[in-house]
């Protein structure tokens, strides 16, 4: 039977993971799940794996649920590991989206100094549980969910021996499922070329029953209603003339590139009201695990829809699913691009439609992005590959030089405050630097 280890196992998200795991038993059949976490998420594990527990019973289904907080027994011969940690928690996410708001920057978790210091923070993380996968589970495929999933995908491939890594991201099935919805069809008549980067892919065309239905779409796009496709991020809708001479459709994360002004001020905004998105999870995430107590729960509680990450076990269970079964269908995930957009590098990561095989994902060449994309998506990649070195390498000039060239970032000398102040709020977690 399989084995799956999950490490970052007490996250408020492995119910979405259990629940595609019972859905999928069928193709899937998995023995064992292994939930691992640190001492300081050792509450949620035991309560978030009691409820995997309860749901797996109550589908009456063989698999056993193991909780630990040792990462090598979870390791041993694992089959897939999957990873979804938080390194430094939700607490370490509030500084990320508040600190930059102070100097005029856009605090979020995934872009600006926030992707960067969460990337600074979980780039060693992950290159140690790639060396613990070369001893421990040599053949296992790495699942990376972690954020900011472009950069750590990139840091996988570039500074481990671990070759089996996907990075995968709900993103692109919720632009999906939106889209089916806004056309009122079915989500497997949906089909969407996709090509970028993680939190900034593009869908090249759009198909229902083969049938392109780009131009509909992106009028849509138009509506605020419909230009976001996930919870945690408000759309605030495109410009007509913008949006439809771009004529390709957009990720949610692309407010804050072509809506910076905007979306900053929006960020200032709720961050004086509502709180930070980190903030307002925070208080989720203590409902959630109330819910989670309850003993007579057995299933995935509807509210954990209310989180940005909807659909995460649909994208987890499908890619490992076609995997093990070698299905050859087309998915789209963070693998190395080898080619397949032109003008970014080979050996870098990048998050595109690929036929996914045993042998794991093969991507779709597109050729290249559309010279309207493709200036933005070189310099998000570059700052990911300078964010990598300077996560690995502990240099301090590389960081400020990874946040001077972010699109976010207005000057080097500001680039350098927002770096030394939260340099000095994450310490604790920067052991490198
Ligand atoms: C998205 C992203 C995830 C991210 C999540 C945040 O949809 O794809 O990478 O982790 O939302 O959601 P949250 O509820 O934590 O703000
Ligand atoms: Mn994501």
């Amino acid at each position: 039977g399989i084995k799956i280890a999950t490490i970052g196992g007490g996250s408020s998200y492995t119910p979405e993971l259990v629940e595609g795991l019972i859905k999928r038993y069928n193709e899937l059949p998995v023995r064992e799940l292994w939930l691992v976490d640190v001492e300081a998420g050792k509450e949620k594990l035991e309560i978030v794996g009691n409820l995997a527990k309860r749901m797996i019973e109550e589908a009456g289904l063989p698999i056993e649920v193991h909780l630990t907080l040792d990462r090598k027994v979870a390791l041993k011969d694992a089959d897939f590991v999957t990873t979804q940690f938080r390194v430094g928690l939700l607490d370490a996410r509030a500084k990320d989206e508040r600190i930059p708001l102070k100097y005029g920057v856009l605090g979020q978790e995934t872009n600006g100094p926030g992707g960067l210091f969460k990337g600074l923070r979980t780039i060693p993380v992950i290159l140690d549980i790639c060396k613990d996968m070369e001893d421990l589970c040599p053949k296992a495929w790495l699942i990376n969910f972690t954020n900011p999933a472009g950069m750590v995908t990139e840091a996988v491939l570039r500074y481990s021996n671990i070759k089996k890594v996907v990075g995968l991201c709900n993103v692109p099935i919720g632009m999906e499922m939106g889209i089916a919805k806004l056309l009122d069809v079915d989500h497997s008549r949906i089909r969407i070329d996709f090509a970028g980067l993680n939190h900034m892919v593009y869908g090249l065309d759009v198909y229902v029953d083969g049938v392109s239905v780009k131009e509909e779409v992106i009028t849509k796009l138009s509506d605020p209603e419909n230009s976001s496709f996930v919870k945690n991020i408000d759309g605030i809708g495109w410009e007509p003339e913008f949006i439809q001479s771009l004529n390709v459709l957009t990720c949610p994360y692309h407010m804050y590139y072509y809506k910076s002004k905007e979306m900053l001020d929006k960020a200032v905004e709720n961050s004086k009201t509502e709180g930070t998105r980190a903030e307002v999870v925070q208080q989720l995430e203590e409902d959630l695990f109330e819910l989670y107590k309850d003993k007579n729960l057995t299933i995935k509680p509807p509210q954990l829809e209310e989180r940005g990450g909807a659909y995460y076990s649909d994208a987890a269970v499908r890619l490992i699913t076609s995997i093990y079964n070698d299905k050859r269908d087309i998915q789209p995930v963070n693998t190395m691009n080898r080619g397949a957009i032109a003008s970014i590098p080979d050996e870098s990561a990048v998050e595109i439609s690929c036929v996914i095989t045993k042998d794991g994902p093969i991507p779709l060449a597109i050729g290249d992005l559309p010279v309207a994309t493709r200036g933005l998506v070189q310099q998000i990649k570059s700052f990911e590959r300078i964010a990598a070195e300077a996560a690995v390498t502990g240099d301090y000039n590389k960081a400020v030089l990874a946040l001077t060239i972010n699109p976010l970032t207005p000057s080097d000398a500001i680039a350098k405050q927002i770096v030394d102040e939260m340099m000095e709020a994450h310490k604790e977690y920067l052991p490198q630097f």
